[in-house]
């Protein structure tokens, strides 16, 4: 059967669910040839390799055979009481551990709390730009996007009271308040209040994302905005894949009833549980190591690399080319030039003649209306290749006119 033929029998959900650019630029990302800023990855060299063998041969020396029967949908009761432990003294957020539910990495728990939501063409109020990979999970629901603007302090609450004003039935906010993705901006104290105002008085859920909380370099962490959750409408998430290893496929989310047991609900009719093996090796990982040493380590490790591209940036980008300076996380955005479209650049110059990639703009925004920017990850690459790509990179931006549109890129 032909392509077109058998795509005639996909559900309307996943037409609109166009990943082929995203898929070239991974593509294009794993050539050795190429610099690759593209991907949203941890440092390899950082993974705690020998601790988390450790740890699963304990889990299993302890589980016996009963380990690997299936097991409760909400996952293992230690680890969410260890889970609540850590949400008290990381993000000021009072639980127990029957509000945790374990999850197949932070993406799972984003589809399960769109799944709960959201009817066809039900509206909802994302970040522009926001996380591709939410924007996927969202996607194939159909929902109604409005896109509120970012700024150095996260999601611009102005921007949301009008949509709120204008468009009361929004029943969703997705935000990533800690080191945005892709922005690496972080939410002000006084808009997380502000924010969970605005749901009370609109009746919306607000979806906390919040993978790279802990990965700070600069500053004191803010209470998370579940923290000022007083009627139960903050779905909080977070994840092992950035602070221990995506691999474990391990997130949480947090949530007040009714939410979490929808949600225990739904994951059970997605995939019955996560492993229970991996979520036991997480628990003994905890119990026998110092995580949060762990994450120090990674963060004294991150700050050099996220220096040493801010200082390439400064040094090599030209002047007219705008750049974020995030205080943790893993991504640094930049604006080009209005009216030039970074994918097709991406396309034409930067991967054939920089042998260079990013993420460019537009599928980072609901609307995919955004060209004239993209996203660069510091994480995954060391401080010299870092230079050198971010060299060779703003090689070709600085001899970019600007004048006319990326399909007549000149170069001088
Ligand atoms: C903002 C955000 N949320 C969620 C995820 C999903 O991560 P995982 O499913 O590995 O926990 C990511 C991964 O890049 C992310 O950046």
């Amino acid at each position: 059967m032909g392509e077109i033929i058998m795509k005639n029998l996909f559900a309307n959900r996943v037409l609109n669910n166009d990943t082929s650019d995203l898929n070239e630029i991974f593509k294009n990302s794993a050539n050795p040839e190429n610099i690759s800023f593209a991907g949203g990855f941890p440092d390899n060299r950082l993974f705690p390799d020998h601790a988390l063998q450790a740890a699963y041969q304990d889990a299993i020396n302890r589980g016996g055979q009963a380990l690997f029967q299936y097991a409760s949908t909400q996952g293992l009761a230690t680890l969410r009481q260890k889970l609540a432990e850590r949400m008290a003294n990381h993000a000021d957020v009072q639980v127990t551990a029957d509000n945790i539910m374990l999850t197949q990495g932070g993406q799972q728990a984003i589809d399960l709390v769109a799944k709960l939501l959201l009817n066809h063409g039900d509206a909802m109020a994302v970040e522009g730009p926001t996380y591709m990979g939410a924007l996927a999970a969202f996607d194939t629901y159909e929902p109604t996007y409005y896109e509120i603007p970012v700024d150095h302090d996260g999601m611009d609450i102005r921007y949301l009271r009008h949509t709120l004003k204008a468009h009361p039935e929004i029943k969703l906010i997705y935000t990533v308040p800690d080191f945005h993705n892709p922005t690496g901006t972080t939410m002000s104290l006084q808009r997380r209040k502000d924010l969970v105002a605005l749901a009370n008085q609109y009746d919306a859920i607000i979806l906390e994302d919040s993978p790279y909380r802990d990965l700070r370099y600069d500053g004191t962490n803010l209470p998370a905005i579940k923290h000022f959750d007083t009627e139960g409408r903050v779905v909080f998430i977070s994840s092992f894949s950035k602070i221990l290893s995506p691999a474990l496929r391990t997130g949480w989310l947090v949530a007040d009833e009714p939410l979490i047991q929808a949600l225990v609900n739904l994951k059970s009719a997605t995939d019955v549980q996560s492993s229970s093996v991996t979520l036991a090796a997480i628990d003994s990982y905890l119990a026998h190591n110092d995580i949060d040493q762990h994450i120090a380590n990674l963060n004294a490790a991150y700050q050099i690399k996220r220096d040493a591209m801010l200082n390439a940036l400064d040094r090599y980008f030209p002047a007219n080319v705008s750049f974020t300076r995030p205080a943790g996380g893993f991504f640094i955005w930049v604006v080009l030039p209005q009216g030039v479209d970074a994918k097709q650049l991406l396309k034409d110059v930067i991967l054939p003649q920089a042998h260079v990639a990013y993420v460019p703009a537009a599928c980072q925004f609901a609307h995919r209306k955004v060209t004239n920017g993209f996203r660069l990850n510091f994480t995954g690459l060391d401080p010299v290749t870092i230079t050198t790509g971010i060299k060779r990179l703003g090689g070709i931006l600085q001899h970019l006119n600007v004048d006319t549109t990326v399909a007549k890129v000149a170069l001088s």
